[in-house]
């Protein structure tokens, strides 16, 4: 068996570059692998960190032996809120899981869901009119959040719902923000000096009390649902005949909802973001991308897939924006990956961030070109050079509605509005678990 180990910072560069990846990871991590290549080792605490960015790796970590890479420990920051969800669990208890709720994630569904969406856009209609008469700025990536809070809520839950969508935003920031790369790496150092204190670590209050309010919200939505399952979304309607029939317990009903309030709508509310921060700051992708949807049907959930330049469009944000810049697989056995071996417990870092801004994989990485997924040679060799939505089983459940959310927003408002941002050049993002600005994304709106 080989013995090599990746290559990396040595303990003195490591001192270095610290800074950095507490306070501008994304940056740093680039700047490593840039350095290192596409299989690094980086070391902090006892945890054995590892830069995993080789297609033959990606391949056997996420798909052909996904088993044997499960996540493990690598959400415990966030465990306290996902309990066993889809997006935590691993194993049994996972694979139940997702093939139970796996159809209200199919096209059958979206039937449903563009209706949801269309409501919810009347009313943003009706916002963005008012800016266009007032001239007032606005806060762009706050709006499609509150946007996706309700949709992902009204199609996936139940279409009654009374909440605060600001108050769910800003507790989820606060716990992603926790989960962040810095501060995980803060929680690890805690944990190390409190250990060696003989103490317990234990999370923050501040982090406790976002859970509560995200708790709070799925406690009140399915005590109102709870006996009218017929009356909810596919999902909900599924997991509630489920516990009904005492197939599950309740708490996996909450457990999941909480997940999809975890994943579901900061991630495409982000990608919405970037799609029209980009879409709007380069002329000539907005001339073809309105020349594609101008003056057809107006958009549906069949459609809208018909629309390749567009498709393009949200596929280049994905792969420069990639809303879940990075997922955590853990070594359960010494394993050996693309010649590298590595010890049991390793802590594999799978960042779609830094491989699709890599120099290896992709031309003029930093540029925004949809055109390079013309290529159709190109697009069918990406494989895991480009997995904004992951790859293998536990592959983003909610990819196909993501896209058609996308997909639809963009040819419902580009042909009727001109968003002016205030930014011409992306700001900095900050990486939570999910990426977002460090300032507001502020924007005018014109009507055409
Ligand atoms: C642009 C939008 C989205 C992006 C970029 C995204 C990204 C991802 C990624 C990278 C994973 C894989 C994580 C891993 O392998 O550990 C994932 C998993 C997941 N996503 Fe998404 N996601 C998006 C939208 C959604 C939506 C709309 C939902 C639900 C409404 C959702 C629910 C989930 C769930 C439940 C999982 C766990 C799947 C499993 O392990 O079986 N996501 N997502």
């Amino acid at each position: 068996m080989s013995l090599k180990t990746p290559p990396g910072p040595s303990a003195s560069e490591f001192l270095m570059y610290f800074p950095g990846l507490l306070y501008d990871p994304l940056t740093t991590l680039n700047r490593i692998c840039e350095k290192y290549g596409s299989f690094v080792r980086l070391g902090f605490g006892n945890d054995r960190v590892y830069l995993v960015n080789d297609a033959s790796a990606l391949k056997e970590i996420l798909k052909s032996d996904y088993l044997r890479f499960p996540r493990g420990k690598t959400l415990d920051d966030v465990r306290f809120l996902l309990g066993e969800g889809l997006f935590a669990a691993d194993h049994e208890i996972w694979s139940t899981q997702r093939k139970l709720i796996k159809p209200a994630f199919h096209s059958e569904a979206f039937p449903l869901l563009e209706k949801v969406i269309r409501d919810e856009l009347t009313a943003l209609r009706e916002q963005l009119d008012r800016f266009a008469a007032t001239g007032e700025s606005f806060d762009f990536e706050r709006m499609m959040k509150r946007l996706m809070f309700r949709i992902t809520v009204r199609n996936l839950f139940s279409g009654d719902i009374k909440a605060d969508p600001d108050e769910i935003i800003e507790a989820l920031d606060i716990i992603t923000g926790y989960a962040s790369f810095g501060s995980h790496t803060m929680t690890i150092i805690k944990k190390t000096l409190y250990s060696s204190l003989g103490k317990k670590y234990r999370t923050p209050a501040k982090i406790l009390r976002a859970g509560q309010v995200i708790e709070d919200l799925v406690n009140r939505i399915l005590n109102n649902v709870y006996n009218y399952p017929e009356q909810c979304g596919t999902f909900l309607n599924i997991l509630i005949n489920e516990a009904q029939a005492g197939r599950i317990p309740r708490r996996q009903v909450v457990d999941e909802m909480k997940n999809i309030i975890f994943a579901g709508f900061d991630t495409t509310a982000e990608a919405l973001t970037w799609s029209f921060f980009s879409i709007f700051n380069h002329p000539g992708i907005l001339m073809k991308t309105r020349e594609e949807v101008e003056g057809k049907e107006p958009p549906d959930y069949k459609n809208v897939f018909r629309l390749p330049y567009t498709q393009n469009v949200v596929k280049e944000t994905l792969r420069l924006f990639p809303p879940a810049w990075a997922f955590h697989r853990i070594t359960t056995a010494e394993s050996v990956l693309s010649g590298y071996t590595l010890p049991v417990n390793s802590w594999l870092f799978i960042s779609p961030w830094l491989i699709h801004r890599s120099s290896l994989f992709w031309n003029n990485p930093e540029e925004f070109n949809p055109g390079r997924f013309n290529d159709e040679e190109r697009s069918q060799g990406i494989r895991f050079e480009y997995i904004p939505f992951g790859n293998g089983p536990h592959v983003c459940i909610g990819n196909g509605i993501a896209n058609f959310e996308l997909l639809y927003m963009i040819a419902s408002l580009v042909p009727e509005y001109n968003f002016t941002f205030a930014d011409k050049k992306p700001p900095r993002l900050v990486s939570g678990i999910i990426i977002r600005s460090s300032k507001p994304v502020m924007a005018q709106v014109r009507k055409v």
